[in-house]
């Protein structure tokens, strides 16, 4: 619970005589937040602030980020400890629960996983309504949303354990569900998921496994993939994950909040942004043509941005960044390129923007999605499935997120207000009187 700061706020309404006084909350770290829930009752006004940048919509406990000095704590850990040492399932467990696993926890939880991998056998038929071609994201937010329409014994958001079998399946059937919609495109046949293996290699078992031949992983692209997912597991408030809330906030059940949550990690200004960034270096084409590039980019008519660069919350080198850089060096080295043309124009265009006075100015640093994308091209991804990638790992944040907003016993139904600036009362004119 938030406790209230040794300090407050005071708003004195101009031209009038009222004046409120605001309590701060304190958070465990970070800014303090003024309680701004009694203005409209006293004051008769609202605030206004396009896109949420300076509003604190919920308490959370699960993820903390300073943009300011590039930290990213999933309940107080911070990312680098557990993209190093934790294991994406005990990421997982720590989300939702709140406290990393002990041994017999972990063994319980990992198992609860894996014996939810399977899909109805009646969804494959959902597939196949697809075109061939369709997006992989629009295939997961039919999918997703369409478990509501199977799983009916889950469905009862007041009910702990509905909530628990819920988040199981989620977590555990959407790598399915991705791994098929890729399967589908390609027109190879839908690989089962085998339990024996861990989530990661589960994953790139069910996308590269074919019936004809025996499967090999490989130990190093399955911890990779398990540090993408860890890396991508939560962010707090971001877009996608205030969506879950916003339609969880309205008692919809958890597939259909999920399937909000696919739909918004959609464009690329969130989680399409690492198929944007291959699809900008492959336009960009050569370390030449990077100047030209970058006076584009600071070019205030020409709407071009660098993609992969800027957030709203960081402010500083995204720690995730770093480390899927590291990552990216593992990959390829594994896969034996020596040499990838799309990691040497990343690493120059890198290298020039961060000393290019628009860039430091604008405190515009790498995002997690700059190295992503050449990371899962190396892994053999197509790019129109990274995002669908990112879908997976952020379930288990979303999840989290969701469950927690239902026990909070402050939840309410998610209802901004708006500045309207339309017209004023006007009264119906029948269609001859209108000119
Ligand atoms: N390239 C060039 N300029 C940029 C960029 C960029 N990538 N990002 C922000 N700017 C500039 C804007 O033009 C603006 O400049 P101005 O003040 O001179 O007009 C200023 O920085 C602030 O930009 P906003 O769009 O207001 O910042 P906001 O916080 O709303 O946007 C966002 C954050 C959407 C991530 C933005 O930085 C962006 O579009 N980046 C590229 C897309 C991307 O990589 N998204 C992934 C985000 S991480 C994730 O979802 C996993």
């Amino acid at each position: 619970m938030s406790g209230q700061a040794n300090s407050s706020v005071t708003i004195n309404l101009d031209g009038t005589n009222k004046s409120l006084t605001l309590p701060l909350l304190a958070g465990s770290i970070g800014p303090a937040v003024a309680d701004i829930r009694k203005l409209y009752g006293n004051l008769g006004i609202f605030t206004y602030d396009p896109g949420y940048g300076e509003t604190a919509s919920c308490e959370s406990k699960i993820t903390y980020i300073d943009g300011d000095q590039g930290v990213l704590l999933y309940r107080g850990y911070p990312i680098e400890e557990l993209a190093e040492h934790a294991t994406f399932i005990e990421v997982a467990y720590l989300l939702l629960n709140g406290n990393l696993p002990n041994r017999a926890e972990l063994a319980e939880f990992d198992q609860g996983v894996r014996r939810h991998t399977m899909l109805h056998e009646q969804l494959r038929r959902f597939f196949e309504g697809f075109r061939r071609d369709a997006h992989p994201m629009a295939v997961l937010c039919g999918v997703v949303g369409a478990l509501s329409a199977f799983y009916h014994d889950s469905l009862d958001i007041t009910n702990p354990e509905h909530r628990r079998i819920s988040a199981f399946r989620l977590i555990a059937k959407v790598p399915t569900i991705t791994a098929w919609a890729y399967k589908y495109a390609i027109g190879q046949p839908f690989v089962y998921p085998n339990n024996d293996l861990s989530y990661a290699e589960n994953f790139l078992y069910m996308m590269n496994a074919v019936p004809a031949e025996p499967f090999k992983g490989s130990p190093v692209l399955s911890r990779a993939m398990d540090r993408i997912l860890t890396l991508h597991a939560d962010h707090e408030q971001n877009a996608s994950t205030s969506t879950v809330r916003l339609a969880g906030s309205t008692g919809a059940n958890p597939f259909a909040c999920i399937a909000a949550g696919i739909a918004s990690l959609w464009g690329p200004a969130h989680g399409g942004a690492n198929e944007a960034v291959l699809k900008m270096l492959g336009e960009i084409g050569t370390v030449k043509a990077i100047p030209d590039f970058i006076a584009r980019v600071k070019d205030r008519n020409s709407n071009v941005r660098l993609m992969g660069f800027g957030h709203r919350v960081y402010k500083n080198y995204d720690p995730r960044a770093k480390i899927m850089q590291r990552t990216c060096h593992e990959v390829l080295d594994e896969l034996g390129i020596e040499d990838d043309p799309l990691l040497d124009l990343a690493t120059e265009l890198e290298r020039i923007a961060l000393q290019d006075d628009y860039f430091v100015s604008h405190k515009l640093y790498p995002n997690v999605d700059f190295y992503s994308g050449i990371i899962l091209k190396a892994m053999g991804f197509p790019t129109s499935m990274f995002t669908a990638l990112f879908a997976v790992a952020r379930t288990v944040g979303w999840v989290s997120q969701w469950k927690e907003m239902i026990e909070d016993p402050l939840q309410r139904i998610g209802r901004p207000r708006q500045l309207y600036t339309g017209p004023l009362l006007r009264h119906y004119q029948p269609l001859e009187q209108r000119v």
